[in-house]
């Protein structure tokens, strides 16, 4: 039988801190090893069939964080932004970073807009990062987004449904989410495409995002392979049609 690949894995990348302080290193060098799995692992998902990949690189609620933790990972950003074109282009991948960037630095934002434009032909992999990302307040800015719309009366009240809402998300026009992976052990969603994961399938592992590796991704495609999804409905085997 024909291995079921996820069109859509989304990463909750857990666990940079816990590794580097059992290294006796200080967390930014979790971080750091971190970005570098991201982007093999960003390789393995399109040797898998994997066509769109989605990670957690920084949440609304990250600014809590120390202000050295929070500026290391904005460079780490940074540098992807600024060194990722020409590898983007050879595999030909198409960066999106989803996000309020309104609370970014402005080199950052014009760096993330231009990796964008330049990746926007692109037709192999879809790669999200999420930066500055919360799916409530994703869902706050769509609300506000729609809200002229619906006072100016081109969009009528009743007329709101999931299709209009959705093309408010930063992920409009994206598929929802087939399976969503989270690392280092700890089991809930913290914000992550709130909205999108409604039917998504979870899938928790105990290893530290900087020691995730294909075998781990393809251990999580496994187990999505086995999973039945219903969406809600009757399966064949429950005597009714599934969807
Ligand atoms: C969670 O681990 C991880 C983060 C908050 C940051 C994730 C960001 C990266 C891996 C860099 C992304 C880079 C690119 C290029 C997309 P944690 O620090 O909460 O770990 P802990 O729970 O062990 O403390």
């Amino acid at each position: 039988m024909k291995k079921k690949i996820p069109q859509h894995v989304a990463i909750i990348m857990d666990g940079n801190g816990r590794w580097a302080r059992q290294r006796g290193l200080p967390r930014t060098s979790g971080h750091k090893k971190g970005a570098e799995v991201v982007e093999q692992i960003l390789e393995d998902a399109d040797d898998i069939g994997i066509r769109y990949l989605t990670v957690y690189a920084f949440s609304t609620e990250n600014w809590l964080r120390p202000v050295m933790e929070v500026s290391a990972l904005m460079n780490l950003l940074r540098l992807y932004m600024k060194s990722a074109k020409s590898k983007c282009m050879k595999n030909n991948v198409r960066v999106r970073v989803i996000g309020d960037r309104t609370k970014l630095d402005a080199d950052l934002v014009s760096s993330i807009e231009q990796l964008e434009k330049d990746t926007a032909s692109n037709t192999g992999m879809h790669f999200q990062i999420a930066i500055n990302y919360g799916g409530r307040d994703e869902l706050i800015r769509a609300f506000r987004k729609l809200m002229p719309a619906v006072r100016d009366g081109s969009i009528n009240e009743e007329n709101i449904d999931e299709a209009v809402i959705c093309s408010a998300l930063d992920t409009a026009g994206l598929p929802d989410p087939d399976l969503m992976i989270r690392t280092c052990g700890e089991q809930r969603t913290s914000n992550f495409l709130m909205w999108q994961s409604a039917y998504t399938e979870l899938y928790f592992t105990d290893i530290a995002w900087p020691d995730f590796n294909k075998e781990e991704l393809l251990k999580a495609v496994e187990a999505y392979g086995s999973r039945e999804r219903r969406y809600g409905g009757l399966t064949e085997e429950n005597g009714e049609a599934s969807e």
